[in-house]
């Protein structure tokens, strides 16, 4: 039997890379899973792909009505929603003497806006059903700690770290732990525009700065998708429970904190 046996979970921007493997090892588990993405021609594709009890749905996370919409599909097409994974997020880079308020828009409004009213619109959901839940937001190592070309990004994820703890801790009352996760460098298209990012801003040629990341990595590699997939069953699994507002790297060892 599954873990997330009976569980139905929506999971944001799941239609490729990281969140894509969690919806795939989810529906392993046992549950029924909506692949939540702007991109709904990639999430169909991916949930055929999986198949089981996987669905997509379409989503823009800086749309209220959009949130909501996705909020009460999912409801209606799974049954009430026990897990949220906050995964959608996009990346940005510039030397902070050439960040445009257009970039520094968009990225909170996914990144930070995104997550924090897609848990909103789900814990009232949560709470409406009176059996608690699991929210996992996904932070990132860029949370940690500043980089020179990476402010905003940074800045966002500094953000759902700290969302991730008001929210646990007010959340915790109604049986809903939030936590977060924070990746390092994991391979896959997200890496490959940071990559290209990199050798415009760094004038390196492409993939140079992808291998050093890697290999700066004391583990030895770059992560992969499915090395997240682990803490993100655990922390919507039963043995949770006691885990309040924490945020675990999960990161081949690349930061300490
Ligand atoms: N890949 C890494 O190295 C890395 C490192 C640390 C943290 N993270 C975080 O992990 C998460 C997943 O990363 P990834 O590498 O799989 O990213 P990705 O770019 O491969 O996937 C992001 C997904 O979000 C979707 N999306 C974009 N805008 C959206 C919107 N407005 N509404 C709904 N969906 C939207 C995209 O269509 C895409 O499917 C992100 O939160 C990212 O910041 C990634």
């Amino acid at each position: 039997m599954g873990r997330l046996e009976g569980k139905t979970a929506i999971i944001t921007g799941a239609a490729r890379g990281i969140g894509r493997a969690f919806a795939a090892r989810y529906a392993e588990e046992g549950a029924r899973v909506a692949i939540a993405d702007i991109n709904i021609e990639a999430a169909e594709k991916a949930a055929a792909e999986i198949g089981r009890d996987t669905i997509a749905v379409h989503l823009d996370v800086t749309d209220q009505a959009s949130i909501d919409e996705a909020v009460r599909e999912t409801e209606e097409r799974l049954g009430g929603i026990d897990i949220l994974i906050n995964n959608a997020a996009l990346f940005d880079l510039a030397p902070i003497v050439e960040i445009t308020r257009e970039s520094y828009e968009r990225l909170f409004s996914i990144n930070v806006a995104g997550t924090l009213f897609t848990m909103q619109a789900v814990a009232r959901s949560m709470i409406a059903h009176g059996r608690g839940g699991r929210i996992i937001n996904m932070a990132s190592q860029a949370g940690r700690r500043g980089e020179p070309l990476v402010a905003i990004y940074c800045a966002t994820k500094a953000a759902v770290i700290s969302l991730t703890q008001s929210a646990g801790l007010d959340l915790i009352k109604h049986r809903i732990n939030v936590n977060a996760i924070a990746p390092g460098v994991v391979d896959g298209e997200h890496w490959d525009g940071v990559d290209a990012l990199f050798a415009k801003y760094e004038n390196r040629p492409l993939g140079e700065k992808k291998r050093l990341a890697g290999e700066a990595v004391p583990y030895g590699r770059m992560g992969r998708p499915e090395d997240l997939t682990g803490m993100a069953v655990f922390l919507a699994s039963e043995e949770a429970e006691y885990i309040v507002a924490q945020t675990y790297n999960v990161d081949g060892g690349n930061w300490m904190n």
